[in-house]
Order: C-alpha cells, then structure tokens, then sequence
C-alpha cells in the first residue's frame, strides 16, 4: 500500500488510473451553515458496506485531506479483510481544528452526509473524534458506530485492540520460538495510553518482563505506582536499544519504523498497536533482511474496528473477544505466507487482502 500525494488533479489521476487508487466514490461535503468541510472516500465494499472512522484535523490544504481520506480509506478495506469482517473499507476526514471548530451543529450536519450514502458507508471514531461524537452524529445517521455504552454502543475500543496486538505478539513467539508463551520474554512498549497500558497488563499476567516509555509523565505514573517492577526509561531512542529485548511494541504514533530506527532495534520482533508504523515503502523490507519479523500493524491492531463491527449487530464482549483472539491464527497464516512466497509478512497481509477482495468481487459478479 503506497501513498496518494499531489495537487486534485494528481489526486484524480492517481484515483482514476493508477495503480493506488481504484476508489469505488469520493464525496465532498459542504455545509455552509456549520462551516462542515469534509471528504468521504469509499474504496471498497466489496466485502460488505465500507467501514472506517472519521478523522477530524486541520489539514494545511483540502488536496491533502482528500489524499489523506484516499491513503485512509484503502487502509481500511486491507485491515476489514484480514480482519475477518463482512465490510469494505472507507474513511472520512473532516477539515478542521477538532479543538475550535467541533460544533453540535457540524457534526449533526456530516452525520446527514452519511446518511446520505444509505449505508454504502459506516462511521466511526478515529483521531480528533470521540464516542461523545459518535453520539451526536448518530442522531442523524443510523450508519454510525463507536458510540457509548449509555447510547447502546460499545464505548472504547482500546481494550480490546491490546488483546489482539497481544494475540499478534503470542503468534510472532509461536513462529520465531516455537512456543507462543511470552513468559520471560522482555517486551518494549513505547506509547503507554490508551492501548498501551492494557497491553502491560497482559504481559505481566503472562510473567514477561515489561519496559515502557511514554512522553506523558502522568502515563508512565499510572504503570509504575501499580507495577513498580516494571522498568521506565527516558525514550524511545533508549527504548529500540534495551539490551536483551526480544519484542518492541510502538504504540504510540505512526512512523516508529524508519531509516534511524530500523539499524539499531534490538528486538527480534516488532508487534504493536499504532497505525503506519513502516514510514515508506521499502522498511519492511530492511527489517526482514536484519531478521527481524514484523507483525503487520493493520493486523495486530484490528481488535478495534472488530468492536466497532459488532457493535452494529447489538455489542456482546465475549463473541467480540473471540473474534479477535482469531488474530492469533491470522498472523501466524501470514507469516507462513510470507515464508512460502519469499516475502515480508507486510507483503504477505496485503496479498492476502487483496485475494479476499477479489474473490468476493468476484462472487458477487463484479
Ligand atoms: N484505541 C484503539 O482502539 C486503536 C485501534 C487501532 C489502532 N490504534 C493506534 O494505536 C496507537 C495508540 O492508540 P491509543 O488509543 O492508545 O492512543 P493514546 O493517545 O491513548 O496513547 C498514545 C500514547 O503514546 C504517547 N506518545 C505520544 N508520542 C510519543 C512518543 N514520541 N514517545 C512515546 N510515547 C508517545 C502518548 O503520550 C500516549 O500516552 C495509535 O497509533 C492509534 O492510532 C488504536
């Protein structure tokens, strides 16, 4: 999966004739009683409505935000298809500083924009929008997940997005080791919010030995005051170096896997919850020539967009958790694929979805 950059007419080039784009529809909304700016990019449903969240940020121009809903949508039609799910992908983005220019109003008015589309897109959270939210756009669109518990949804999702980044980790030791016990294994985790701080738990639960680091003083506190055993150090530079670390989890923002840090990781495993972690195309390549297995971030992180799935058939935790420990199974299948076409795992999960997206095209005669 490579990027979709430039001015509109790139964009529309690249979206009508190369080989990234293939979109099935864009939309662009405008509201001009709220001041709503937003793009609606569909990739796929191919597999079932297009599901994706709904990123709200304060893109410099609007090419890059519909780059960005393009980049995001397709992301979402690969991670929905090694996900298991009955959905394509798709993804909006709305432009806007989500701290000023979020209004009731604004988000009444896009969640009539998804409505619109009559289902061929479901919404959801993602960064600079909250299940509060989701609530809101709910009012007007019954195509919308993600929400709170109060308003009949499922609520945050970062519980189990640890379990499956966890169950990625157990699959990773399964293939490399020979035994899926992480017991006695050190595990870097860099980013100790939301997802992070489950994923602590797991570990120790599993008796391996955690190091964290996290830029917010109140994140590390929040680990150390109940697990002082765990070891804190100051970065994440420092972090990719600890001696004796057999797996690094980045789970914090995109981009952890890149020209400076790739040479010096010590891990043997790289598992972990953020999105776009291989910052261009080309990483995961120089991970798999320094022997080090990477489980595929869209992969590993899939528990939350399992959650938000269900959450549309009435939530039930248990039959969501057993979804997602499926993930356990899906990433060792992938790095069997990976071994057998002399690929990197990435390369292996994006093959893998594309074969689930064209078989399901193909079922339904398209
Ligand atoms: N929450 C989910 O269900 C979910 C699902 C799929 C993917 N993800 C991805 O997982 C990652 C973590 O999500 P989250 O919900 O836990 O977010 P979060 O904001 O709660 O946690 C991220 C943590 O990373 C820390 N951080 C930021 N920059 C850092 C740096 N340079 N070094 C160390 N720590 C840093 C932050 O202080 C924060 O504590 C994100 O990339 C997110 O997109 C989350």
């Amino acid at each position: 999966m490579t990027d979709v950059t430039g001015a509109p007419a790139d964009v529309l080039h690249t979206l009508f004739h190369g080989d990234q784009g293939g979109h099935e529809q864009v939309v662009l909304c405008q509201d001009r009683a709220s001041g709503l700016k937003a793009v609606i990019a569909i990739h796929s449903t191919a597999l079932g409505p297009a599901l994706g969240g709904t990123r709200f940020y304060p893109y410099a121009t609007e090419a890059e935000a519909v780059a960005d809903a393009l980049n995001l949508a397709r992301g979402m039609s690969y991670k929905n298809a090694m996900a298991g799910l009955a959905h394509g992908g798709g993804k909006a983005v709305i432009i806007g500083d989500p701290e000023r220019d979020k209004t009731e109003e604004l988000l009444l008015a896009y969640g009539r924009m998804v409505a619109s589309l009559g289902g061929r897109y479901v919404t959801a959270c993602d960064v600079g929008t909250y299940v509060a939210d989701m609530d809101v756009v709910a009012r007007e669109c019954r195509w919308t997940t993600g929400r709170s518990p109060e308003n009949g949804g499922a609520g945050d999702s970062s519980v189990l997005t640890a379990f499956g980044v966890y169950q990625g980790m157990r699959a990773s030791a399964q293939h490399l080791w020979g035994d899926p016990s992480l017991r006695g294994r050190t595990v870097g985790i860099a980013g100790v919010g939301k997802v992070g701080h489950h994923l602590v738990e797991h570990l120790l639960e599993e008796g391996a030995r955690v190091v964290i680091t996290d830029v917010r003083r109140e994140a590390v506190g929040r680990i150390s005051d109940r697990h002082p055993a765990v070891q804190v150090v100051a970065d994440t530079d420092a972090l990719i170096r600890v001696e004796g670390l057999d797996i690094y989890a980045p789970c914090a923002l995109g981009g952890a896997l890149n020209d400076d840090s790739v040479p010096v990781l010590t891990a043997t495993v790289v598992c972990g919850a953020a999105n776009n972690q291989l910052a261009h195309p080309g990483v995961e390549k120089d991970l798999a020539d320094r022997g080090i297995l990477y489980a595929p971030d869209y992969v590993v992180n899939a528990g939350g967009v399992i959650q938000v799935a269900d959450e549309l058939h009435g939530f039930d935790f248990d039959r969501c958790k057993a979804k997602a420990a499926k993930i356990f199974d899906t990433t060792l299948a992938i790095f069997a694929r990976a071994k057998e076409d002399g690929i990197p795992p990435a390369a292996a999960a994006d093959r893998i979805a594309e074969q689930r997206m064209h078989e399901a095209a193909a079922a339904r005669g398209r």
